[in-house]
């Protein structure tokens, strides 16, 4: 059987860490399709699990990656021919399966998603699950009743893959938005993304009463801890506020208050297990009417291969983002 490369994450006594290896198929979790992996790319939980940072992996060791995108080389379920395009954003994949960050993987057909028409192999990296989340975090706000007309929405981790797709998104759908960023140096190109005004975080009031002066419509947010706090005291009466992340703390220390006396929605959202029929509803839109603009130029900090990748995640976990990491396996095939 060939052997192909993959990082690999192990566990030892001594900690997590990864490596690139050389693999085979029968390695892998198993799995109804192989796919030739065209492009990866590296989100948060990515930086977590190859730094050792995070207990991500269900079992080790694992191939890392919560992404990729590539082409079919085999199939066992008729889902799936040959040659099609396809790709995979969450859906376990680097946690109980082995992922993306590798030459091929092996995978269940329900953890794969037809490449939409409208997007490349490479775009759909470039959005990968930090794009996914953000069009799920719009879809919530959207059927919650938010609206352009309560106000700018305030989104944290703004140059980071989550928080920068999310500016370009509510503006496409027509909402103002803030951009709350710990690198104000950046505000010409969160402007560039669809940010209204940047707001540095360092500005934002970190303690305060259960209510304060109501200023943003809604939040998309990927700190919490402290920012998210903030958030909730400072959202308009029936505005929502999408939680995604924990790039600040996973604490949360807030009052009912603005849920009983604003009405402001805390909206859990949640990218690994997803109801298949709103991951391609996802997925379309990101492909047509949500498709940010210009994604190779804005959203993509670099193309790197696999070996640049434990470097690029080291700096992601020292918050160091700006845009996201496509990580480029086969290429286009
Ligand atoms: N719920 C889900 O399914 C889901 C899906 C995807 C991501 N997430 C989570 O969402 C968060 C963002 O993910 P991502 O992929 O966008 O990450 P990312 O590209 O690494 O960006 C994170 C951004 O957060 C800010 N940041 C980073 N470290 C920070 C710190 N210690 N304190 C305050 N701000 C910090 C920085 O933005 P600024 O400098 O501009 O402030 C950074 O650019 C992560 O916690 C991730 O685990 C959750």
């Amino acid at each position: 059987m060939s052997r192909f490369k993959a990082l690999r994450v192990h566990q030892s006594s001594t900690g997590r860490g990864a490596r690139i290896e050389s693999v085979t198929l029968d390695e892998l979790t198993p799995g109804d399709v192989v796919v030739r992996v065209a492009y990866s790319s590296l989100n948060y939980k990515d930086a977590l699990a190859v730094t050792g940072k995070g207990s991500i992996a269900r079992g080790y060791p694992r191939t890392a990656g919560i992404d990729l995108s590539g082409v079919v080389e085999s199939s066992s379920d008729p889902a799936y021919r040959p040659g099609e395009r396809v790709l995979a954003t969450g859906a376990h994949l680097g946690e109980s399966l082995d992922g993306g960050l590798a030459e091929l993987a092996r995978l269940p057909a329900a953890a794969l998603v037809p490449l939409p028409a409208g997007l490349s192999l490479l775009e759909s990296m470039a959005l990968g699950t930090a794009g996914f989340t953000a069009a799920l975090a719009l879809r919530r706000l959207l059927e919650n009743h938010q609206v352009p007309e309560r106000g700018p929405i305030a989104v944290t981790g703004a140059t980071g893959g989550v928080g920068g797709i999310a500016l370009g998104l509510l503006k496409r759908t027509g909402f103002t938005t803030a951009a709350i960023t710990g690198k104000p140096d950046s505000a010409s190109w969160l402007r560039e993304l669809g940010a209204d005004e940047v707001v540095p975080r360092a500005s934002l009031a970190i303690a305060g009463k259960p209510l304060e002066t109501a200023v943003w419509g809604g939040a998309v947010d990927s700190l919490g801890g402290e920012t998210l706090a903030y958030l909730t005291r400072t959202v308009r009466p029936w505005g929502n506020i999408a939680c995604i992340g924990l790039a600040q703390s996973a604490k949360l220390d807030i009052t009912v208050m603005p849920l009983i006396l604003r009405g402001v929605s805390l909206l859990g959202i949640h990218s690994v297990e997803v109801p298949r029929a709103w991951r391609l509803a996802v997925w379309e839109k990101l492909a047509g009417a949500w498709k940010p603009h210009d994604i190779e130029r804005l959203i993509v900090r670099a193309v790197i291969g696999l070996e640049e990748v434990p470097r690029a995640c080291e700096q992601l976990i020292a918050g160091g983002a700006r845009g996201r990491y496509v990580v480029r396996i086969g290429g286009d095939l």
